[in-house]
């Protein structure tokens, strides 16, 4: 029997495990155990500390002048192809009180409960429509459900917020899988492989700004009710926002808005093949749609960390923090913390209380996350309603990735009840 690796051989940043395995629970549970505060060195000669419980992830979000956004983004193995070096992107998510709190008011009011409670009818109905298309005519069906269903909902109704048209939502799905997707061959691959000069990720990049830079001079011109049309013409200290602000802002959305609540939707999903029962009791009971929605964001946890830097020593649970060290922000792993959540590893639709930091914490607390909400309720709303049957029928692929939990393909085999039909009668 081989012996267990010590603390440092652990890997929870290189992406190929994420790619296999899925994300290391058990690394994390012994880091949560035996170091919550973790150093480890990186190829590049930058290390982290690898940040695990809970409590520790919230203590280090509560001090946004402390411990800071700007210098890096989240840690990448060999390099940062997301990093937010300010000439190349510069939105929220790298940025730090006053500018953040600026930036972020310019569309907060998009985002409210209320914003978000008028969008209900609207994500009804793109979800039926797909839900229509996929259940046939209730006969045994194969599809998969990332394409099928999850990648275009939340594709349709966040370009539909911005102002996007239709023709160009294909384009926004290739964004949008490149920029999540740049450490996956699959997605840079075609692009390095089109002998461009410039890397994967800066022409995803300045594809997706010179698109947005053109909608947002139309919509200067002749403002409607979009996205777009608030942000071009937000002031920023009584100024128009900058263009490299602005541009950024455009990507943070596009890609936030997609990758997030889509592997949400169909991780929830499996976890709801994989455990039957509690498939069963929400279609029983489709009043506990709600606390599922919590429980699969609890369990997927989409985004696996980000970072923050210390801008000052600091001592943590005995560790001597530097001026400038990088902490990792594992949510994944502060939502099985046992400490917080009774019997952590059990997929639960009905758990309460449920207090999973999935969408983060403090200053920087996701801007979708009520949109993000209603998307995966009205999905999983509609499924119960109508699934009759559902099993995998194929691997559930997953994202070369340590940044965000991505599901490429979920092949499924299923009969669903067509709704269309009845509402012909
Ligand atoms: C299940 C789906 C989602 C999850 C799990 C998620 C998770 C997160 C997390 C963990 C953060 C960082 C929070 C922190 O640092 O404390 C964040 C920030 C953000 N999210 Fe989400 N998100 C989701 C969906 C969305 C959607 C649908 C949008 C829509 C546009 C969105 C837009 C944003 C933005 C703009 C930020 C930056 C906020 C800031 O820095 O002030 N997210 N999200």
């Amino acid at each position: 029997m081989s012996a267990a690796p010590s603390l440092d051989e652990i890997d929870v940043i290189g992406p190929d495990g994420y790619a296999r395995e899925g994300y290391p629970h058990a690394a994390w549970r012994r880091l949560r155990r035996e170091s919550p505060i973790h150093w480890f060195d990186l190829p590049d000669g930058v290390g982290f500390w690898a940040v695990t419980r809970r409590a520790d992830i919230v203590w280090l979000s509560k001090q946004p002048n402390r411990f800071v956004n700007a210098p890096r983004l989240a840690i990448f193995e060999g390099g940062a192809p997301v990093e937010g070096e300010r000439t190349f992107i510069r939105q929220l998510l790298n940025m730090d009180p006053p500018d953040h709190t600026l930036y972020r008011n310019a569309a907060s009011g998009w985002f409210t409960p209320r914003a978000i409670g008028r969008r209900e009818p609207e994500v009804r109905r793109i979800a039926g429509e797909l839900l229509d298309e996929m259940a046939g005519d209730g006969e045994l069906r194969e599809g998969d459900f990332v394409t099928d269903l999850a990648a275009p909902l939340t594709l349709g109704v966040l370009a539909d917020m911005l102002g996007v048209p239709r023709a160009d939502w294909p384009r926004m799905f290739a964004w949008t899988n490149r920029v999540a997707g740049s450490a996956d061959p699959e997605f840079s691959g075609e692009l390095a492989a089109s002998g461009g000069a410039v890397p994967p990720f800066e022409q995803t990049r300045n594809e997706l700004f010179a698109y947005f830079a053109a909608l947002a001079e139309d919509r200067r011109k002749t403002p409607r009710d979009d996205i777009v049309s608030v942000l071009s013409r937000a002031e920023i200290r009584g100024a128009p926002m900058p263009g490299l602000e602005l541009l950024s802002y455009f990507m943070l959305l596009v890609v936030a808005g997609n990758e997030t609540t889509r592997n949400a939707a169909s991780g929830g999903l499996l976890a709801l093949i994989e455990n039957p029962g509690e498939l069963a009791q929400l279609r029983a009971d489709p009043s506990l749609v709600p606390t599922a929605v919590e429980e699969i964001v609890r369990w997927t946890s989409p985004v696996i960390q980000f970072c923050r830097t210390a801008v000052e020593d600091v001592e943590l649970r005995g560790r001597r923090i530097r001026r400038g060290d990088a902490f990792c922000l594992f949510y994944p792993s502060a939502n099985r913390d046992e400490s917080v959540f009774a019997d952590p590893d059990v997929f639960r639709v009905d758990r309460r209380p449920n207090p999973h930091i999935g969408f983060g914490i403090g200053e920087h607390f996701c801007l979708g996350a009520n949109l993000a909400r209603l998307e995966l309720r009205v999905i999983f709303e509609e499924l119960a309603k109508r699934l009759e049957s559902i099993e995998l029928a194929g691997a559930f692929e997953r994202m070369r990735s340590s940044f965000l939990g991505g599901v490429k393909r979920m092949p499924i085999r299923y009969r669903m009840r067509p709704v269309r039909a009845g509402r012909r009668d």
